[in-house]
């Protein structure tokens, strides 16, 4: 989605800006744009496609100016196209804006200032609002930008400068469009990702919807739309830039894929205690023993892969809890009549905290007076800020498009919520969860076995990268699995991929299979390896390839199959996270071999603003 980046203090904005905006690439954008202040007023350039057009653009044509807005822009009214990106001026020349998300109502504003005299040059929905700015603008910029946010429909996070008041940048934040201040020595940053801020400070203020900020090089005032103070202090994170950095790997994916294990360890630390008794209590807010024990019913909800983590946790609770759990894509949740209530535990299921379906859905289950239990990557972000408590993943930043290490850290916590979950409404023998939490705590081990497998996944990759299409089979608790599979190769490599229930492989895309169509299963130990191993006897009949994630010693399975990717025996319910790891490397090494852009996929973004 769109990134908006801002700086003001005393360097030359531009190289920070476009530095900035580099780190935001990550989040999927087809143009970029900048517009400074200096000594001869309000200069920009954009232009359509990759950042690294603009720079080239900079070096022959250079801009300075010690004040500047930059943006990363993914279409959503109008073409990607040099007149498109933004910044958007005023009639003027003299505003400028750059803005994430969508107006709604900016057909009826553009008429209205057509009819005024307004001249627009662009095909989109932000140009009428430095267009309205203008018309509101009686020689207090910031005052214009209010009156304008009064008259704006929509979910949207904006920038806005104007050469008329060079000394400040006003931002406002309304619905799922993050924002954060970031605060320096004499100067200030502004980005809406927080990987964009970790090269000049980690002191942040994010911004909440219905908020606007107006910021100068020694500080920030805080206020809502209509003016009222709002105090917040900063905010330290501690993610760090080198955490954002490719570190000697070819991709961030890869980078990503190969930091699970510390990443499993990391999301495990401090919640499993001396005795391997899981206790989320402190962290968890209002959500205590007592409201625990009271809930009759569980609600799981997230999108992409955060729903596949989802689905895990819905078979974990079901087995160790005995509640109903119920699983829905956040997307239909929201339109789908929920069924919730006061005596409903929803866990909402988001890496950013800020997708917008998610947070929708988060609202509509707490409004039907739902406990509401976020599962989140960002300190601070919407998510956090609406649920009665976190459990907060530490993934640390993610920066390939394809969720990896945020999905294993999502499944880790879901095993710590289950767990929790029965100890305190006592479902499960102590000496049991014990046992789960005690083989937790052996997983970050266990994946490292499996990474090591990379080159005979490089190896399966080689052929598989012909493919025009593949199924991922699994069952039970490794159907989501299957499903993560699936999605980790169609987004990365544009190979169509199917993950598939095996059992369910019969009543449809059996019909798919011939030799040239590979089938990829997750045949573990437990209750159902005879039963997808059967499923997979199916497959083979239908001459396709089979590869198998399976145990190195499972001689059924070297019967059947012409690839084998090892991996370790764990806790069947536990598997999943162990399970995953080589269909990331499968997806990615296919990619590679494709020449696709792994980190930045096309057409996708990395969080999803919009609806
Ligand atoms: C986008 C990303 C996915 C992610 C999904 C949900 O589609 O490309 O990687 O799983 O959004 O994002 P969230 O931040 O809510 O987990």
């Amino acid at each position: 989605m769109c990134g908006i980046v801002g700086y003001i203090g005393q360097r030359d904005s531009v190289p920070i800006i476009l530095d900035s905006l580099a780190r935001l690439e990550y989040r999927g954008y087809d143009s970029a744009g900048i517009a400074v202040i200096n000594e001869q007023g309000l200069r920009g350039s954009k232009s359509v496609g990759k950042l690294a057009r603009l720079v080239s653009l900079l070096h022959d044509d250079p801009l300075h100016g010690s004040i500047g807005l930059g943006h990363t822009r993914w279409a959503t009214h109008g073409r990607p196209n040099d007149v498109n990106a933004h910044p958007h001026l005023d009639c003027s020349g003299s505003i400028a804006v750059v803005h994430n998300g969508i107006i709604e109502n900016y057909a009826e504003l553009r008429e209205r200032l057509k009819a005024q005299g307004h001249r627009f040059v662009s095909e989109t929905d932000t140009e009428v609002i430095s267009h309205l700015i203008e018309s509101h603008d009686k020689g207090d910029v910031v005052e214009a930008v209010r009156r304008t946010l009064a008259e704006l429909r929509g979910a949207f996070g904006l920038g806005v400068i104007s050469s008329k008041d060079p000394s400040r940048l006003i931002f406002a934040r309304n619905g799922a469009s993050p924002l954060i201040v970031g605060v320096g020595e004499n100067e200030m940053f502004v980005a809406s990702d927080i990987p964009a801020l970790l090269q000049y400070t980690r002191e942040t203020v994010v911004i909440q919807e219905g908020e606007m900020v107006v910021v100068g090089s020694d500080g920030y005032k805080l206020t809502s739309f209509e003016g009222a103070p709002i105090e917040r202090k900063a905010l330290r994170i501690t993610w760090n830039a080198a955490q954002a950095e490719k570190s000697g790997y070819k991709h961030f994916m890869l980078k990503e894929i190969f930091e699970q294990p510390s990443v499993v360890k990391e999301t495990l630390a401090g919640r499993i205690d001396e005795d391997y008794d899981v206790r989320l209590e402190p962290e968890l807010g209002s959500i205590d023993d007592e409201l625990l024990r009271s809930i009759s019913k569980i609600c799981i909800t997230g999108c992409g892969t955060a729903y596949h983590a989802g689905m895990v946790g819905m078979y974990l609770l079901r087995s160790l809890v005995g509640l109903p759990v119920e699983m829905e894509l956040a997307s239909e949740f929201r339109y789908g009549d929920p069924v919730v209530d006061p005596a409903t535990l929803v866990l909402a299921i988001s890496q950013s905290g800020e997708t917008a379906d998610t947070i929708e859905a988060a609202k509509i289950a707490k409004g039907r007076g739902a406990t509401l239990l976020g599962v989140c990557n960002v300190v601070g972000s919407h998510l956090t800020r609406l649920d009665d408590g976190t459990l907060y993943t530490r993934g640390g930043p993610e920066i390939g498009v394809a969720a990896t290490k945020t999905y294993t850290a999502q499944v880790t916590a879901m095993i710590l919520a289950a767990l929790h979950l029965a100890r305190v409404r006592g479902t499960v023998p102590p000496q049991r969860l014990r046992e789960i939490a005690r083989a937790t705590s052996l997983l970050p081990a266990a994946v490292d076995v499996v990474l090591n497998e990379s080159d005979r996944i490089k190896r399966i990759a080689r052929t598989m990268s012909e493919a025009q299409s593949v199924l991922f089979l699994g069952r039970y608790i490794n159907y989501p699995t299957a499903l993560e599979g699936a999605l980790k190769l169609k987004e990365i490599s544009y190979i169509h991929a199917e993950g598939y229930a095996a059992g369910e492989m019969k009543h449809g895309p059996i019909a798919l299979l011939d030799r040239r169509t590979p089938v990829v299963a997750v045949v573990t130990s437990g209750h159902v390896r005879e039963k997808i191993l059967s499923n997979v006897a199916e497959a083979k009949a239908r001459e396709a390839p089979i590869i198998c994630v399976a145990h190195a010693d499972d001689a059924d399975v070297a019967d059947i199959a012409d690839e084998i990717i090892p991996v370790p025996r764990v806790d069947p319910l536990l598997a999943p996270i162990v399970n995953v790891a080589p269909l990331q490397l499968l997806a990615y090494h296919i990619a590679d071999f494709k020449g696709c852009d792994v980190d930045q996929p096309r057409n996708l973004a990395k969080t999803v603003t919009v609806e």
